[in-house]
Order: C-alpha cells, then sequence, then structure tokens
C-alpha cells in the first residue's frame, strides 16, 4: 500500500492540535509525519499516535525532502509565503487561512458542499472561515431545493477562533473577575493578548480588522467565501459578525429568503437528509443545539427552524458547530482524505 508523507504546518497552535488529534482518530495511509512550527517552538517535543515527534523550524527548503501533502494552519502571511514554496515542490497544499481562498484557480472547499472541486487544483486548496464552513452545510441542500434568493448572517462566534491569545484573553478575564471579586485588596495584572477590550463578559461585534466600508473582513469573507462556495457570485448577502464570551463552538442565525414557496415540512426534511448535517430542533421539550453540546463533533446543528413571516419564501435557522473541528481541522483532514482516495 502506497503512503504518503505529510506536513502540519502551525502544529502548535490551536487548530494545528486539533489537526493531529484528528489525524489520530482516521486512519490515513500516512507514512511519515512532520511537524512545523515557527522559531518559537523548534524542539518542542510533540505527542503523536504513541510517539514523541520535535517539532521542527520552518524554512525555505522545508519541502525539499519530498512531501506529498501539507495541511496549513500557521495564518496568512506564512501561507503566503511558503505554500507556494511547497506547492512547487510537489506537495499539495490545505491552507487554512484566508490568504488564497478568493484566487480563481484555488478551490475553496467544504467536502459535502462542493467536493468536486479538489479535483481542479493547482498545488493549493484552501479551507473556508470556520463560520462560512458551517453555514453552507446547511445553506447549500436548502439552495439546492428552494433557490436562496437573500441570505443575513449574525454570527455568535467562540474565542478559540482567534487562536491561543483569545483563549487566554477569555481565561485571564474570568480568573480576574473571580479573584476580585473575592479579594478587595486583588491587584489586576490582567492585559489583552488578542482582543481589543475584555471578552468575558462582554460581546465584541468587530472579528479581524475593519475594512473601509465599515464591514469587518470576517464579515467579508463570509459574504465572499459563500457566494464562492455556492457558485452564485451575485447572491445578496450581509452579515454581522460577533465575538462573545464562549470557549468552543460558533452560533448562527441565518435569515433566508427563497426564490421559492416552502413548506417547513420540507424544510426539515431537506436538512435532516443532508450529508454532514443533524437536526435539533423540538421546542416542546426544549431541544436545540448549544455549543457546549456541540464541541467534540464534526457534524453540523440546525436548530430554531422556524418561517420568516415578515417576508415571502422566509426562513429562520439557527446554525451551532465545532469552530475548530468542522469549522477547520476535520474540514481540512477531511480534503485531505478525499485527495488521498483520488490516488
Ligand atoms: P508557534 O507556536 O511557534 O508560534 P495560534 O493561532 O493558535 O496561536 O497558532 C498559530 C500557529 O502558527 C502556531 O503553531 C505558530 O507556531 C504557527 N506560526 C506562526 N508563525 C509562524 C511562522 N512564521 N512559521 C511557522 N509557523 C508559524
Amino acid at each position: 500500500m502506497v503512503k504518503y508523507k505529510l506536513a502540519v504546518v502551525g502544529a502548535t497552535g490551536v487548530v494545528g492540535q486539533k489537526m493531529l488529534e484528528v489525524l489520530e482518530e482516521k486512519n490515513l495511509p500516512i507514512g511519515e509525519y512532520v511537524f512545523f512550527a515557527s522559531s518559537r517552538s523548534a524542539g518542542r517535543k510533540l505527542r503523536f499516535s504513541d510517539d514523541t515527534y520535535c517539532v521542527k523550524e520552518l524554512k525555505e527548503d522545508s519541502f525539499d525532502n519530498g512531501f506529498d501533502f501539507a495541511l496549513f494552519s500557521a495564518g496568512g502571511d506564512t501561507a503566503l509565503k511558503y505554500a507556494p514554496i511547497a506547492s512547487e515542490h510537489g506537495c499539495v497544499v490545505i491552507d487554512n487561512s484566508s490568504a488564497f481562498r478568493m484566487h480563481d484557480d484555488v478551490p475553496l472547499v467544504v467536502p459535502e458542499v462542493n467536493g468536486k472541486a479538489i479535483y481542479s487544483h493547482n498545488g493549493i486548496i484552501a479551507n473556508p472561515n470556520c463560520s462560512t464552513i458551517q453555514a453552507v452545510c446547511a445553506l447549500k441542500p436548502l439552495d439546492d431545493a428552494f433557490g436562496i434568493k437573500r441570505i443575513v448572517y449574525s454570527t455568535y462566534q467562540a474565542v478559540s477562533g482567534a487562536g491561543s491569545k483569545g483563549i487566554h484573553d477569555l481565561e485571564n478575564g474570568i480568573r480576574n473577575y473571580y479573584h476580585s471579586s473575592m479579594d478587595d485588596e486583588f491587584e489586576s495584572t490582567y492585559s489583552l493578548e488578542k482582543f481589543p477590550y475584555p471578552i468575558f463578559n462582554n460581546c465584541l461585534p468587530h472579528i479581524d480588522k475593519f475594512l473601509e466600508n465599515g464591514y469587518t473582513k470576517e464579515e467579508e469573507k463570509m459574504i465572499n467565501e459563500t457566494r464562492k462556495i455556492l457558485g452564485k457570485p451575485n447572491l445578496a448577502i450581509t452579515a454581522t459578525t460577533v465575538r462573545v464570551p464562549v470557549f468552543n463552538s460558533h452560533c448562527e442565525s441565518i435569515n433566508i429568503e427563497f426564490e421559492l414557496e416552502f413548506e417547513l415540512e420540507k424544510v426539515f426534511e431537506v436538512l435532516k437528509k443532508a450529508p454532514g448535517v443533524i437536526v435539533q430542533d423540538d421546542i416542546g421539550s426544549e431541544l436545540y443545539a448549544i455549543p457546549t453540546e456541540v464541541s467534540g463533533h464534526d457534524d453540523v446543528f440546525v436548530s430554531r427552524i422556524r418561517r420568516d413571516f415578515s417576508v415571502k419564501n422566509g426562513l429562520n435557522i439557527w446554525v451551532v458547530a465545532d469552530n475548530i473541528r468542522k469549522g477547520a481541522a476535520s474540514n481540512a483532514v477531511q480534503i485531505l482524505e478525499k485527495l488521498i482516495s483520488k490516488f
């Protein structure tokens, strides 16, 4: 059996660590793994599949030695510099950053939605934004059935999506709150590593950079990536993305207008059949998806499915997924699995 050589770039990060966990769960035909990070982590030991691996510093010559595939999750600048070097050496890169997502010759793939797109790659495949991945898993089957005319996204995004510094800001905020409430003399040494304001006990309507048009880059990513993945470049979409004090799993309220009339029963039927989607919606027993229950799963959970009575053919849904698994690591590994199965 052919065994492949795989690089994981950004292996020490939040998504990189989850990639290792997901890879351990799968039985992929990989004979050699090499884990890269920055010079800060070079020499650090990582446990993987009952072995200990030494993290290597990513350098320009790192891909000289015959890698077949690389999973990148080390940010846009690292991807822009090293992904082309890797692909020039015959290594297919699956990149989790936004660096290449909107390039015409780079497939932007969610395997359940547009899996066939991977076969048109030129050495780089992009993993979509976490919020986009979970949204399109629910939206694609609805688009096929009723034709989506307009989407309004409102997101409630967990701090893990902002990497290890985002997690630290919430942990520090919680620690600071409890110490100061129990001890009047407590002097806070708390400083923010990631967010411009405390995230504990707050909601920040600000994810990624602000753009000149008043939107954030995260909002722009959701709009453009949804259009690309659904193959509808002119689809009317607007978005407000918000960071909330939740450790893991993003929630989204999605308002949709369809071209066609629909029966609510049919919407349930379509979503129940959709690959990678679990309908969890029973208001009678107060059953709906919440981050603490969804974390650790690869499926996208859909709840609160109800008609929007304020417009013609309108629908509201609540969509929750583990942003580090399905929104990043698992989606990237699923792309890898699909690529390998092609050979
Ligand atoms: P390092 O741990 O050495 O900083 P997160 O966003 O969760 O903090 O993870 C970012 C990941 O990207 C980490 O593994 C980090 O490595 C890695 N990374 C950041 N900059 C570089 C770089 N220039 N080269 C290689 N890996 C990088």
